[in-house]
């Protein structure tokens, strides 16, 4: 089938730059001996999980729980949890996961950590927790220092937990457009998490695991080296603002743009207007209006939920007529892939395959 068959809006995956989106990330982290453990909260799916480990990640991060245990359950067997697992059913629901995959969890209080000693005690089952420190996003995780240190020490007390490490992500500063600036805030974090980690080892214990970043800290992670595996998710697929902001050097971004929304104009009411079948429910807003690929002055607005509004910037005629078919560049790839239940794989115009995005609505 050709890309011009295709009934629209559908997500589509330029296959060949998503593969060397993978092999670079590779490649940049090997070069700096540090592993990498993607991010599969962009993607949710299976298939492009297990192309990330076959190219040599570590495992892959899930969001939450629901997330791993379909990632788990198509047979990805590595996973850190990057949000706290807390309440009874929920931990119940990681231990029967655990069967299906190694899985890592992270915690910052002291209860949570106490049910899952004794959850995990009474299953006969050993979990790996990381202490999340907050290094400025403001959101999950204990202060850095002494605190961390404290509770690396009540999990090493549990028979069943073993303390593995600290993760700390710092998701305010990833999208800072002045790459100079970026790693200046990136630098303030990073010693957040280095000071942290003095504190954890001053209580003799080891912090094996030092996991955070996303792929716009990635240079500066990679060049400082305090972590021991990153966690970025847009690389994967790249999105308009990722590819909007600063790169060291003012070097173009590292990864391509690999992701596409195929819509199709479905009315031209004048000349100076082309309405086509993407909206916010085909496109996710958060992060701005998306790109039109392809028409120069060519910009689009939200129409409301089923459709976009195509204008030209010095007002002359949109260059489209009915049933004329078009690729957006979604401003953010993750809220963009949850709208949609499958990837349609392209090879140039031809589509090659189709993939579920397996892990698609899994928030619990
Ligand atoms: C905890 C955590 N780690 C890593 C990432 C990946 O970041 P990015 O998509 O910017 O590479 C995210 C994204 O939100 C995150 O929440």
């Amino acid at each position: 089938m050709k890309i011009e068959e295709l009934d629209t809006p559908v997500l589509t995956v330029n296959a060949a730059a998503l593969e060397r989106n993978i092999e670079r990330m590779e490649r940049m982290t090997s070069a700096a001996g540090i592993s990498y453990r993607p991010h599969a909260k962009t993607h949710k799916s299976a298939k492009v999980a297990k192309m990330q480990i076959d190219a040599g990640a570590i495992g892959v991060c899930c969001a939450k729980l629901a997330e791993a245990e379909v990632l788990a359950n198509e047979g990805v067997d590595n996973i850190l949890i990057t949000t706290p697992v807390v309440g009874e059913s929920k931990i119940s629901r990681l231990m029967a996961a655990r069967n299906m995959a190694k899985i890592i969890v992270v915690a910052d209080n002291v209860d949570n950590i106490n049910m899952l000693g004794g959850m995990t005690q009474l299953a006969g089952i050993e979990q790996d927790v990381l202490i999340e420190v907050d290094i400025g996003q403001g959101r999950c995780g204990v202060e850095p220092g002494i605190e961390a240190a404290r509770l690396a020490q009540i999990i090493a007390g549990h028979k069943s937990l073993k303390f593995a490490g600290l993760q700390g992500y710092q998701g305010k500063i990833q999208m800072t457009v002045d790459a100079a600036e970026r790693e200046h805030q990136n630098e303030a974090s990073i010693r957040k998490l280095s000071g942290t980690v003095a504190e954890v080892e001053k209580a003799r214990l080891e912090v094996g695991i030092l996991t955070g970043g996303g792929t716009g800290t990635l240079p500066f992670d990679i060049k400082r080296g305090l972590l021991t595996e990153v966690q970025t998710g847009s690389y994967v697929f790249m999105d308009a603002r990722y590819n909007s902001i600063g790169w060291p050097g003012a070097n173009a971004p590292p990864f391509e743009l690999a992701l596409h929304i195929l819509t199709a104009v479905v009315s031209k009411p004048s000349p100076d207007r082309a309405i086509i079948d993407a909206g916010l429910k085909a496109v996710s807003n958060d992060h701005g209006v998306p790109l039109v690929a392809g028409i120069d002055g060519c910009v689009f607005e939200f129409g409301g939920d089923e459709h976009g509004i195509l204008r030209m910037e010095d007002g002359s005629e949109v260059p489209l007529d009915l049933g004329d078919k078009l690729s957006l560049i979604p401003s953010h790839c993750d809220t963009t892939i949850n709208l949609f239940d499958q990837y349609i794989v392209l090879k140039g115009n031809t589509v090659v395959d189709v993939w579920p995005v397996d892990a698609r609505g899994r928030v619990q």
